[in-house]
Parts: C-alpha cells; structure tokens; sequence
C-alpha cells in the first residue's frame, strides 16, 4: 500500500456468500484492511448466517432503499475504498456507480465477454460453457458498470473443460479459482491505490 491509511471494503452477495466468507477470511490477517459491512438484497441468503458468524456488521436492504437514495448514503457513510461484488443478482444503480468511480467491482464464473449479459449467473454460466463445447471457462474480475458484466477487465483465470465435466464439477473447479484469486486481486487492487 503506498500509504498505510486504513482501507475499508464492503461487500455484496445474494446468495451463499461462500466468497465473501472467503474474502473476510483473507482479510482479517491485515489489520489495516476492514470489511466494514455485507449487503444483500436477500433475507434468506446463506451470506448472513457466514456474516454473522465471522462478527462482520450486515444489512438486509430492500427494493425502494435500493433504488431511493438510502443505500447510497449508507455507502457514502462508510466511504469504502473497494465495493465487491460476489454472487450479487441485481444490476447496481447509476447513481452508486457514479458515485464510486472504479471501486466497485464482480466476478463472474466464466471468461468473458463469453458467457455473460442478464440472466447469466449460477449454473446457467456453467450450462452454457458446456452446451457451446468450450476446452476451457474460468473466471472474470471486473469493474462495474451500467451493463451485466461489461465492464473493463482485471483479471481472468482459465481452467481446463473436458467432455466428462458437468455443470457441478466446472462450478467446483470455478469456485477454486474465485477462492485463490479474488481476495489477493483485491488486496492488489487496493496497494494500487
Ligand atoms: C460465484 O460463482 C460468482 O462468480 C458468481 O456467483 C457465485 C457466488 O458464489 N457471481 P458464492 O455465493 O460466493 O459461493
């Protein structure tokens, strides 16, 4: 890091969350870098009970603070030096990624700009990648913006695709890569700043 400020990350999930525990994990071995809070759209989603249990401060948000200026002051009050996405379904509104110009960022499960766009997200990705016949998927970390999955990338890793693999064994083989790399392209991300 070229100062030794204290850097503050949130995170975003929908669903099991298994990222983000990953990624709080990572980080709670740096005293200078925070996971400030978790945020999901779903009251049922996996992600809390792993927020919960790793004493990480977590929200519940609904479709009007989505979309009114709530959320977006909740974030501006946090002033988070990287906002993640990981398994996050909803499309991030203008006004936040206007807010927080290349500090917000996902991961897909599949090389983009392949495999990408509404709708693709979970074993659909996976479905696709098999159902095209591709020798390889992978990951994608990228910036976000206005459109699924089109922002500049960052990084890609590649993983083999043989003709005995399944939807599960490539969301296996996929998750790996997300759990090795995300947390340390993140960390990079934030020395870069
Ligand atoms: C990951 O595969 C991620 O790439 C995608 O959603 C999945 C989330 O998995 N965007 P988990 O909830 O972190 O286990």
């Amino acid at each position: 890091m070229k100062n030794k400020t204290l850097k503050r990350i949130i995170l975003f999930a929908s669903g099991s969350g298994s990222n983000v525990q990953n990624i709080i994990e990572y980080f709670s071995a740096f005293d200078r870098i925070t996971t400030d809070l978790v945020l999901t759209n779903n009251k049922k989603a996996g992600v809390l009970d792993r927020a919960k249990s790793l004493n990480v401060p977590f929200y519940v948000f609904n479709k009007e603070e989505y979309l009114d200026d709530s959320l977006l002051n909740k974030l501006q009050s946090i002033k988070p030096d990287l906002i993640i996405l990981a398994g996050f379904l909803l499309k991030i509104p203008k006004s936040i990624i206007t807010a927080f110009p290349d500090k917000i960022i996902n991961i897909h499960p599949a090389l983009l700009p392949k495999h990408g766009g509404k709708g693709m997200y979970g074993d659909r990705v996976h479905q696709s990648v098999i159902d095209s016949g591709d020798i390889e998927t992978g990951i994608t970390i990228h910036y976000v913006n206005e459109n699924y999955d089109e922002g500049s990338i960052i990084f890609q890793r590649a993983v083999e695709v043989s003709k005995a693999d399944t939807v599960e064994s490539i969301a296996n083989k996929v998750h790996q890569l997300e759990h090795k790399h995300y947390p340390e392209v993140v960390h990079q991300l934030l020395k870069d700043q």
